[in-house]
């Protein structure tokens, strides 16, 4: 990242009454050293935490605190005209609650309302404040509409007691404000196909195998490739997630589902990434009903091979650039290598499957980025949602040096249901 990377780049900080308000004072140090013009606005019960006076010094602004002010007249709108970004850091649980039901009845929470710039959220509290089905329910449904709510982090609260909710790291804060403000439509035209989530082999009517992908690497990687204006169809194996906006979702259960839904697009496609754990085996003879206990005779599960995906889509190709993901949990490189080569891809996401923090179902992921002809670059753990632009700008640096061919029709007989 150059030392300027926010030069020009205007952002309100909203600073609300977390204990964490004291960490904003060293964000806010940091923006305004990577070029940033920074305006603070703090709730009534921000100021508990910290002094005005300490945000008003390092940003060389004053804070915006109150609505009705005596100036600037209407100051929710003069200070999100011209923004770029809105930063909310920290960001209490009353916060996003206020957010996400687009109450106004402050300064912060009507900049919200007013602004049609991005906003990104970065939460702390509590880890029950957190844990709330309500807060739940109101980070799923911001995150719904485009604003990136990070998740907080583990480890010693100020309650004395250990769980998920300090403020995000600031590297990690910083990470997602150049993300966001990054927001180019530099995927304009391409069409992406996204395979997410585990499958599921049916044993017989009630049980099935499967594994442990929560999909949320392929949903990231969906939105990001959205919000950056590509054309997007999200192939998924069960997941409790729900759709990012603007990608089109088809739900499937078995590998063989997973692989006539890639298959019909394939097509259409500009770039494939195979974020899917497909199941390797299935069941040989998978009963139709359910079987009794009294049946089992103790005999082990016959299983078979299920289909290569990527490997058949891969002796498919015309034009599509290939991304596949591999999760390893030794000699990453090498096998990255192989698994890059056997199978003819572009770019390969080498995952860390072992230890506490492997890849499968945790927010963050710590990924090397293994492009075809170019060498393979170990990142920082992060977000998946950042990982997923990170993803993005490596095969776009890549892969995507000349413009997508002409618009087609997705294949005929599919019906887009958003
Ligand atoms: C000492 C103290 C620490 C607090 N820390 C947090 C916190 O970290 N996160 C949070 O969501 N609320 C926290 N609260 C509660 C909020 O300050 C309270 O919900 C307040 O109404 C939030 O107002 P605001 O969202 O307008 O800033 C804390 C309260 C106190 C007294």
């Amino acid at each position: 990242m150059s030392e300027k990377a926010l030069q020009g780049k205007r952002i309100v900080l909203c600073v609300t009454g977390s204990i964490a308000a004291y960490k904003a004072v060293s964000l806010l140090r940091t923006l305004v050293e990577e070029g940033a013009e920074v305006s603070v606005a703090m709730t009534s019960s921000a100021t508990q935490f910290v002094a005005p006076l300490t945000f008003e010094v390092l940003s060389g602004r004053p804070v915006l605190q109150r609505l009705f002010a005596d100036s600037p007249p209407l100051p929710h709108l003069r200070a999100t005209e011209e923004a770029d970004l809105i930063l909310v850091a920290p960001a209490t649980a009353n916060c996003l609650a206020k957010c996400a039901l687009g109450l106004a009845d402050d300064l912060v929470s009507t900049l919200f309302v007013a602004t049609r710039c991005p906003i990104v959220m970065a939460p702390a509290m509590d880890g029950d404040m957190w844990d709330q089905p309500a807060l739940a329910a109101h980070t799923q449904t911001l995150r719904e509409r485009g604003i990136m709510v990070l998740e907080p982090e583990e480890g010693p609260l100020a309650s004395g007691l250990v769980g998920k909710g300090r403020l995000p790291a600031e590297h990690v804060i910083m990470e997602a404000v150049r993300s966001r403000l990054a927001l180019r439509r530099d995927w304009s035209g391409q069409r992406v196909l996204v395979s997410a989530g585990p499958t599921r082999e049916p044993i017989d009517a009630v049980r099935f195998i499967t594994n442990a992908s929560s999909g949320k690497m392929g949903y990231a990687i969906a939105d990001a490739a959205a919000q950056r204006g590509a054309d997007v169809w999200l192939v998924s194996g069960p997941t409790a997630l729900p759709p990012p906006a603007n990608v089109t979702r088809v739900s499937v259960l078995t590998a063989d589902e997973m692989a006539h839904a890639l298959d019909a697009r394939f097509a259409w496609a500009t770039v494939l990434v195979m974020t899917a754990a497909v199941g390797d085996f299935r069941p040989r003879y998978p009963s139709s009903a359910k079987v009794k206990k009294h049946e089992w005779t103790g005999e082990p599960l016959a299983l078979e091979r299920t289909p290569d995906i990527l490997q058949s889509l891969s002796g498919k190709r015309t034009h599509q650039v290939l991304v596949g993901f591999a999760a390893e949990s030794e000699d990453l490189l090498a096998n990255g290598r192989k698994k890059l080569q056997q199978k003819n891809l572009d770019v390969l996401v080498i995952n860390k499957i072992t230890g506490a923090q492997s890849a499968f179902g945790n927010e963050s992921n710590e990924a090397i980025l293994f492009p075809r002809h170019g060498t393979p670059m170990p990142l920082e753990r992060m977000p998946k949602r950042l990982l997923a632009d990170r993803i993005l700008d490596t095969i776009k640096e890549h892969c995507l040096s000349s413009p997508p061919s002409r618009v087609q029709q997705p294949p005929e007989g599919i019906r887009r249901i958003r």
